[in-house]
């Protein structure tokens, strides 16, 4: 994760981000910054610190709202093959589509996945999905979606709410993935 882990950095940088305006980062806890070529001095901009993604397959949880639409608005640019975003909610999940395809090159084919992080069926049902029209190939996986607090509850094979969708839903959905990421 790009953004959510830039939140919650130590700081010893400062870094500026359109969504952010001012974030603290320990750039040796970060090593993603030396992928994104981010000289630890300056001012991280999307625009020039992302590298070019011609070609890469990326993923991202949670990519209907918040961190997760401001990462796939901010990676679409950069030219990628195919970037996907999942949401719970179909309606959200297209509109938040339809704006990354109006900032993103004409190339570049940006698709929802319906992922409920909550229950083992909707995990295996979108790893399949994303199996059968992506293939072998995956360069970035941002598993971004998550909650913090709200109602007390718990998820369909009985996991604590919190815990259930922020790291056993995406153990899960990294489970099912991971030998791509690997591979590609
Ligand atoms: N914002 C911060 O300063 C901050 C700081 C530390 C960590 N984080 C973490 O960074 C991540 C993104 O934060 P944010 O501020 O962008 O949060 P946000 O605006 O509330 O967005 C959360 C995303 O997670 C999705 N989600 C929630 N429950 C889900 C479930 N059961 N299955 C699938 N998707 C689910 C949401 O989809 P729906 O629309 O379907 O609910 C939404 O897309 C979260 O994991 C958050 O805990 C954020």
């Amino acid at each position: 994760m790009i953004f959510s882990h830039l939140a919650t950095g130590q700081s010893t940088t400062h870094i500026t981000t359109s969504t952010a305006p001012s974030i603290h980062i320990s750039s040796s806890a970060y090593p993603a910054y030396h992928y994104l070529n981010v000289n630890m001095h300056n001012t991280f901009d999307p625009e020039r610190s992302i590298p070019s993604l011609t070609g890469k397959v990326i993923l991202i949880t949670g990519g209907n709202i918040g961190l997760g639409k401001a990462s796939a608005l901010a990676l679409c640019t950069h030219n990628p093959a195919q970037l996907w975003i999942t949401a719970r909610n179909p309606t959200t999940g297209e509109t938040a589509v339809s704006e990354i395809r109006a900032l993103a090159p004409k190339t570049v084919s940006v698709k929802l996945l319906e992922l409920n992080l909550t229950s083992f069926a909707s995990i295996k049902m979108a790893a399949k999905r994303f199996t059968r029209e992506v293939g072998g190939r995956l360069d970035i996986l941002m598993l971004n979606a998550g909650i913090m607090g709200g109602d007390p509850g718990v998820t369909k094979e009985g996991y604590e709410k919190q815990f259930g969708t922020n790291h056993i839903g995406h153990v899960s959905i990294n489970k099912s993935l991971f030998l791509k990421l690997e591979l590609t």
